[in-house]
């Protein structure tokens, strides 16, 4: 039953809550993924076990699971098997438009189950599927990057802050919680991305107040935000936010126009073509990464399929053409952070070039055009701002701190809240940009007479149409006065957290009748608590698998590294011949070259990896044995 507005509100603050030192910053990006920690009074980027400071945010399952390298690595081989952009299906539905774009362009394959998205995996080996929730393939990501800081500082982490987008709504801010929750990690706080990288900048480079305008151009998104800085203090004026925009989609792009290319010369349409499709994308993103530095981009792709190669030289120039559309989005993105705010891009002091697609030329022309009387910051720009500012915030959270950055944040929210009234319409409580955390109430009556309940539906957006905006959640308030229509005054509360996410209470003035929303409870599109807890322990399961099969490989690949070695050390030192150093040699390089045939081979389980361990050991141990009962032997 529905309900209109009778009259307004008030506002409160909350207050800070302290955790335990350490808490991680993480910024989980669409493509790369970091994690940094304060310690000793500055910000450390933790190193991933190759020692890079990003990590690809790719996940692989061959009968178990590959994180970040490995698993982009085997990309190529595996396609169907090797999960990204997953970010961009965060806490979304499955019928949700977005879901539907970016799955077309996805060479796995994403479905339903329980209104929730899924990926399923077919397992030639067992003949059956496997389906998985795509938080959990994201958390796989996060339980990495917690796994990584935990060995790097020696102790278990189990505090997170999280940097997000900032167009995220309330369910997928519930959803990145739960998704952390999964990966063992709780979020202390949730930060926009820009944010984050405007109190790294800001702790570095400010000395005075600045207004400064962050754009943080990804792989999947464009954030931007325009902020008042000072070295203690910060304020988001204005922000914006394309969620669907970002180097993924230059990406595809260019494999749309290469796999045209193709059709036009060869008569071979590959639209359907998921391997080729893959090396495709690889080769498109490498290109486009080229033509930032230079005007033309080789592309070789040998085998693309069958006995076909593929050669294609794409200029900078048809790399802008192909892409115009997206330059375009860039440019009214950025129009549409000045319209409602009171500074203009006059006022702007700097501009701070973050995120990879920010290094695209053009992307660089359309600022500076725009931003004519301000600096624009590009040369300073770590790609890891983001999480080194995440981990700044994160230190400051601490109840044991170290050496604490002291500042002050004033954030502000980038979407309505509302309830739908009469008519399917859109009455906002807190209305964007607003400042939180915060707590607002207005007063509403009945359209009925004698209503004793309503239902209570809740939406974030900026259309005065419900049908426009995203439903974030619903709930009743039942014990209403009975009395004729527009008697009855019923106060909604919608309180922001300092995540900006919602809980929202209706009360009824009269009977005193009370209801209460935690958005994050109730949406039914959400995994419940007890999916967390029963994924979070499949999870802790797996990463023991998972383990034991990178242990079982690593002590494969030391055997085949160091055998040799260590034998040269040993008492067997003079004692082999060149007949059986020659067969040692041959069985290590025939046991090397099963290792790189099965490493990423969906069928190879831990089970076969100790058996050519065990098979290799028995092989080696044989000619040493052998060597040993003809000294022996000799002696006599
Ligand atoms: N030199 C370059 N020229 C053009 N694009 C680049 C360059 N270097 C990196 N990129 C692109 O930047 C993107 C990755 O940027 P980044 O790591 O900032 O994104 P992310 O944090 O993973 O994503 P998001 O923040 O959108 O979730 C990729 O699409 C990558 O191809
Ligand atoms: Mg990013």
């Amino acid at each position: 039953m529905l309900f209109f507005f009778l009259g307004l509100f008030s506002i409160t603050q909350a207050t800070e809550e302290l955790y335990d030192y350490p808490i991680i910053g993480i910024d989980l990006g669409t493509t790369y993924s970091s994690v940094c920690i304060f310690r000793d009074d500055k910000v450390e980027i933790i190193p991933n076990e190759y020692g890079f400071k990003s990590t690809p945010t790719v996940v692989a399952f061959n009968g178990t699971f590959l994180i970040g390298e490995e698993a982009k690595e085997q990309g190529i081989i595996n396609p169907q098997n090797t999960f990204y952009d997953i970010k961009r299906l965060t806490g979304r539905t499955y019928l949700d438009p977005n879901v539907n774009r970016v799955k077309k362009g996805l060479p796995f394959t994403i479905m339903q189950e329980n209104d929730k998205i899924c990926i399923k995996v077919s397992q030639p080996r067992n003949k059956s599927n496997k389906i998985f929730n795509i938080d959990y393939i994201q958390a796989k990501v996060l339980t990495k990057l917690k796994n990584i800081a935990s060995s790097y500082l020696g102790v278990p982490v189990k505090n997170a802050v999280i940097s997000i987008p900032i167009g995220f709504n309330d369910i997928q801010k519930q959803a990145t919680i739960d998704i952390a929750e999964i990966a063992g990690l709780k979020v202390v706080r949730l930060i926009s991305e820009p944010n984050a990288a405007v109190i790294a900048y800001g702790r570095d480079y400010v000395t005075e107040k600045t207004n400064i305008f962050v754009f943080d151009f990804g792989g999947g998104t464009l954030d931007i935000a325009a902020t008042i800085v000072t070295k203690q203090k910060f304020e988001e004026i204005d922000n914006s936010s394309e969620m669907n925009l970002g180097g993924e989609d230059f990406d595809f792009n260019v494999v749309k126009y290469l796999v045209d290319q193709i059709y036009n010369s060869t008569g071979m349409n590959l639209t359907d073509h998921k391997k080729a499709n893959q090396a495709l994308k690889i080769e498109a993103q490498k290109a486009k990464e080229t033509l930032s530095s230079q005007e033309i981009a080789h592309i070789r792709i040998s085998n693309l399929i069958e006995g076909y190669d593929f050669q294609y030289n794409l200029t900078r120039e048809k790399f802008e053409e192909v892409n115009q559309d997206l330059f375009d989005r860039v440019i009214s993105t950025i129009n549409s952070t000045f319209i409602v705010s009171e500074t203009q891009i006059e006022d702007i002091d700097e501009v701070i070039l973050v995120g990879g697609s920010s290094r695209i030329p053009k992307v660089q022309e359309i600022v500076e055009k725009r931003f004519v009387h301000s600096k624009i910051i590009k040369d300073r720009i770590q790609d890891e701002l983001v999480c080194i500012g995440a981990a700044i915030l994160a230190n400051s959270l601490t109840k044991q701190l170290e050496k604490q950055y002291r500042f002050v944040e004033i954030k502000r929210t980038a979407i309505s809240y509302g309830v739908e009234t009469d008519k399917e319409d859109m009455n906002i409580i807190i209305p964007r940009l607003s400042r939180y955390p915060l707590v607002l109430s207005r007063f509403y009556t009945t359209i009925e007479d004698y209503q004793t309940g309503i239902s209570i539906n809740i939406f974030q957006g900026e259309s005065e149409f419900t049908e426009y905006n995203e439903k974030i959640g619903n709930f009743k308030l039942s014990g209403i006065q009975k009395a004729t229509k527009g008697v009855p005054e019923i106060e909604i509360t919608f309180a922001l957290n300092q995540n900006g996410m919602l809980t929202a209470t209706a009360f009824d003035l009269n009977t005193k009748s009370s209801s209460q929303l935690a958005i994050q409870i109730k949406n039914k599109k959400r995994l419940t608590q007890e999916d967390i807890d029963n994924l979070r322990k499949e999870n802790e399961q797996e990463e023991k698998l998972d383990r034991e099969k990178i242990q079982t490989i690593s002590k494969l690949k030391k055997y085949h590294m160091q055998f040799l070695n260590d034998i040269k050390k040993s008492k067997y030192k003079y004692a082999l011949g060149e007949s059986q150093l020659y067969e040692i040699k041959e069985i290590l390089n025939t046991s090397s070259k099963w290792l790189e045939d099965n490493r990423y081979k969906l069928q190879t389980t831990t089970q076969d990896f100790q058996n050519e361990l065990q098979n290799l050991k028995n092989s080696l141990d044989k000619i040493l044995n052998r060597q040993q009962l003809r000294d022996s032997n000799q002696d006599l």
